[in-house]
């Protein structure tokens, strides 16, 4: 579809039906290109393998993209940096991406690595500083009914009694870090029961916005742009978000007045993704609790993904099967 909207007026009505499959198709490339490198002890080849492909996927969309969450910025990120243009098309939108979330888990081959994106008309993602955000992700039924602003203990009361549980009952994900240490000692401490991960915040709090999954919260801090595209996720699936901005430095301090962060501030799902339209889509690269990752086969390969509408309503799981090797003899497994 490259070019195919040159010259032609831009649009800004409802893209996700045009969108939201050949959203789930940008995933898939990221995952599948770094697919290849998972176990191989390189997160570096793993996160350019996948920026490339996702790059050139936006490209061939019909879109005029602005990427507002990205690798970085433009003078540290060759590709896909904050501010990059990306697609020739008509429908205007901002873009947030992390082409391999979970690099180092990628790179050993470990669970949880996942290709991410969202799409939003322009001003529908926040524009988020790359920093430290404190979390607190909540499934659908205990949207509202928490805050990151109560004691830990609060929110744990509030979640068991939207769940219809006990407390014990809870299973809460914290991402397995030093600074840690005191927010796991409590909420063990108040007995529910913790799963520590090594890396990956976004497809933890998918696993909180899904129910099934066995996982009721996400606490602790990650980083600032995954919460953003986690709030993209949880506005299609009606869960909840709220993040606080943490500045770690007096720079860090500038560049939220200089941007409009607020510090001390707690941001709700609605202000981390305000857009009206929004498309999420993750494919697996490497197993995990939601997603399968990418399996190989001879001449070719198997994703899983979650792509998401907001405005259309519509929560789809794609299991594709790509056949890679022309002519190879491949034989479809249910
Ligand atoms: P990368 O894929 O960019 O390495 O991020 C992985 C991740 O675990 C995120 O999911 C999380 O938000 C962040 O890193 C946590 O940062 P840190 O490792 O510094 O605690």
């Amino acid at each position: 579809m490259s070019g195919q909207g040159q010259g032609t007026a831009p649009r800004t009505d409802n893209f996700e039906h045009a969108l939201v499959l050949e959203t789930a198709r940008v995933t898939e490339g990221a995952a599948l290109a770094a697919s290849r490198w998972v176990g191989m002890g390189d997160k570096n080849a793993v996160d350019g393998a996948g920026t490339e492909a996702m790059r050139e996927l936006l490209n061939s969309l019909d879109i005029r993209g602005t990427v507002v969450i990205g690798e970085g910025e433009m003078d540290e990120a060759p590709m896909l940096y904050i501010g990059e243009q990306l697609g020739q098309g008509r429908y205007e939108v901002d873009i947030a991406v992390d082409p391999v979330e979970g690099t180092n888990v990628t790179a050993k081959g470990l669970p949880n690595g996942l290709a991410v994106i969202a799409l939003s008309e322009r001003g529908g993602l926040m524009h988020a500083p790359d920093c430290y955000m404190e979390k607190l992700v909540v499934p659908p039924p205990a949207a509202g009914r928490v805050h990151l602003d109560w004691p830990v203990e609060a929110n744990l009361a509030a979640l068991a009694q939207s769940l219809e549980r006990g407390v014990e009952d809870l299973l809460v994900t914290i991402l397995d870090r030093e600074r840690h240490a005191e927010l796991i000692r409590r909420v063990r401490a108040a007995g529910a029961r913790v799963k520590l991960i090594g890396d990956g915040d976004v497809v933890a709090s998918l696993a909180v916005g899904v129910r099934g999954t066995g996982v009721h919260a996400l606490m602790g801090s990650g980083g600032a742009p995954e919460g953003v595209l986690s709030a993209a996720a949880m506005k299609c699936l009606g869960a909840e978000i709220q993040g606080r901005f943490i500045a770690e430095d007096d720079a860090m301090r500038e560049r939220f007045r200089a941007m409009g962060v607020e510090e001390n501030r707690v941001y709700r799902t609605d202000e981390l993704a305000p857009g009206g339209q929004i498309v999420f889509s993750a494919t697996g690269i490497t197993y995990g609790e939601l997603l399968n990752g990418v399996r190989r086969f001879g001449g070719g390969a198997r994703t899983h993904t979650l792509v998401m509408g907001y405005a259309s309503r519509v929560v789809r799981f794609i299991d594709s099967v790509h056949l890679e090797k022309e002519g190879a003899r491949v034989t479809i497994r249910v």
